[in-house]
């Protein structure tokens, strides 16, 4: 029998090679060639194509009944908004985050608590001995919780061990980078090792019903490690962010294929572990009577919650000829300079000669597109020196034109300002007011820089 050919595919652009390159010639990618068979045509198969020999599907209507996934509560009201309502059975659940932002605390808090509800949860940490773990639990208050515990890398001990015995309802795995599957050459951490040790971790939660929540560190450019393969793999991904020098940790959903993704669950690191913060809106803004130039009070929408976050703008005009630096913390850089941009050619404000510096208090990352106005009312504001009234808010998208839109959800931003006692809000041209609050319609940039000006 003729052996079967091999030929190298592009995994980025899908063209074949006759031999391995570092290089796709075609796309230019880097370490993209792998291996395949060109599997060797049957009599069958050369007759038929694929149009014959296969299963009968069983094709259903759309509206067939089907079970709403039961959901496990983690005992973090946070985590299960996350989730989208908690975990389910049988799914398995990434969570990313950089080192030391408190992966691993979140977890054992969510073990500690679930099994002190009386499901039954194993965690397996792969990084710090056992004694680690059970010192941290003791700091926790967590150290007469019926959590089974134990530090190990083989993804073969583990699930022999958990075939030894009923399934738990949760298995945590602290980290998916630590674990290695015998079954491949390879250290932990190598994007085989990883993709061989989740599939089997997953596919063994699919048959016991077992959840399974895997930890992935992030690298440097902001991807778990294995080139995303993990996300691929998994049901949910959540990612841990926050600002190591800030207390607040945001965790958001980037991918639910049981809920909504851009759900946050938001939490506090305090002495004694993880606290949730279900009511996240005033914890963004800083105390202030009096109104500061610069500082422009945005409602963000996060998911479908609302929370208010504080937007600061300093400009520091340079003497010519200095080269200006932009700064920014929290929001996109990218956008930054493009509201910059607006601001001059269609409005005439001119930053050409100015440092700018953005500054979303509190630490939270912000990603909502209506931040566009009340950052242009930020830098307008810090520009000209002239205060935006402190019971403002603004929110809208800035389109290149200069155009402002309105953000979406208006009215759950306007209701939750107003709650917090603000009753004035800067918006696109055509936004309902809302109780107390009043709306100040702009429909450009110039509009609103001569607002601002005008309240001099
Ligand atoms: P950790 O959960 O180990 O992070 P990860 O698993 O994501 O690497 O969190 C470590 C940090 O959290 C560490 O810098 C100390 C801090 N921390 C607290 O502030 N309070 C606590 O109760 C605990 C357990 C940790
Ligand atoms: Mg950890």
């Amino acid at each position: 029998m003729a052996r079967p050919q091999l030929k190298f595919v592009c995994q980025e652009c899908g063209s074949a090679q006759s031999k391995w390159m570092g290089q796709c010639p075609d796309c230019g990618a880097w370490n993209s060639l792998q291996q395949e068979a060109v599997a060797a045509a049957t009599p069958f198969a050369q007759k038929h194509g694929l149009k014959a020999g296969g299963r009968l599907l069983d094709l259903q209507a759309l509206d067939a009944r089907i079970e709403l996934p039961r959901r496990l509560s983690t005992g973090f009201g946070e985590l299960d908004r996350a989730l989208g309502g908690g975990l389910v059975p049988g799914s398995a659940v990434l969570i990313g985050g950089d080192p030391g932002i408190g992966k691993s605390t979140l977890l054992l808090q969510t073990a500690g608590r679930m099994a002190r509800s009386g499901q039954a949860v194993t965690y397996i940490s792969g990084e710090e001995a056992a004694d680690q773990v059970r010192l941290r639990a003791l700091r926790l208050g967590l150290a007469d919780a019926p959590v089974k515990l134990a530090a190990a890398t083989s993804v073969r001990d583990i699930l022999t061990t958990l075939g030894a015995g009923p399934p738990p309802a949760l298995l945590v795995i602290d980290s998916i980078q630590t674990m290695h599957s015998d079954q491949l050459e390879g250290a932990p951490g190598t994007v085989s090792q990883v993709r061989a040790a989740s599939l089997e971790l997953i596919g063994w939660a699919k048959e016991s019903g077992a959840a399974v929540i895997l930890v992935g560190h992030v690298t440097k450019d902001g991807q778990i490690a294995g080139p995303r393969v993990l996300e691929h793999m998994v049901d949910a991904v959540l990612y841990f962010e926050g600002d190591g020098r800030h207390q607040y940790r945001v965790l958001r959903a980037v991918k639910n294929r049981f809920g909504g993704t851009d759900e946050i669950g938001v939490f506090a690191m305090e002495a004694d572990g993880l606290a949730e913060v279900p009511n996240p809106s005033s914890l963004f803004l800083t105390e202030r009577d009096k109104a500061v130039a610069g500082a422009v009070v945005f409602p963000a929408l996060e998911g479908t919650r609302p929370v208010l976050v504080e937007l600061q703008a300093l400009t520091v005009r340079l003497p010519s000829g200095a080269t200006p630096r932009r700064a920014v913390v929290g929001w996109d850089g990218s956008r930054l300079a493009m509201l910059l941009a607006v601001l001059e050619a269609r409005a005439g404000l001119a930053f050409g000669g100015s440092e700018v510096y953005l500054n979303v208090a509190g630490g939270l990352r912000v990603v909502d597109p209506a931040a566009d106005l009340a950052v242009a009312a930020a830098l307008v504001s810090a520009q000209l020196d002239v205060p935006v009234p402190a019971d403002m808010v603004a929110f809208g998208e800035i389109a290149l034109s200069g155009e402002v839109r309105g953000g979406a959800h208006a009215a759950l931003r306007l209701k939750e300002a107003e709650k917090l006692g603000f009753r004035r809000a800067i918006a696109a041209d055509g936004t309902k007011g809302l109780g107390r609050l009043a709306i100040t319609p702009v429909k450009t940039v110039r509009a609103l820089v001569d607002r601002i000006r005008a309240s001099a």
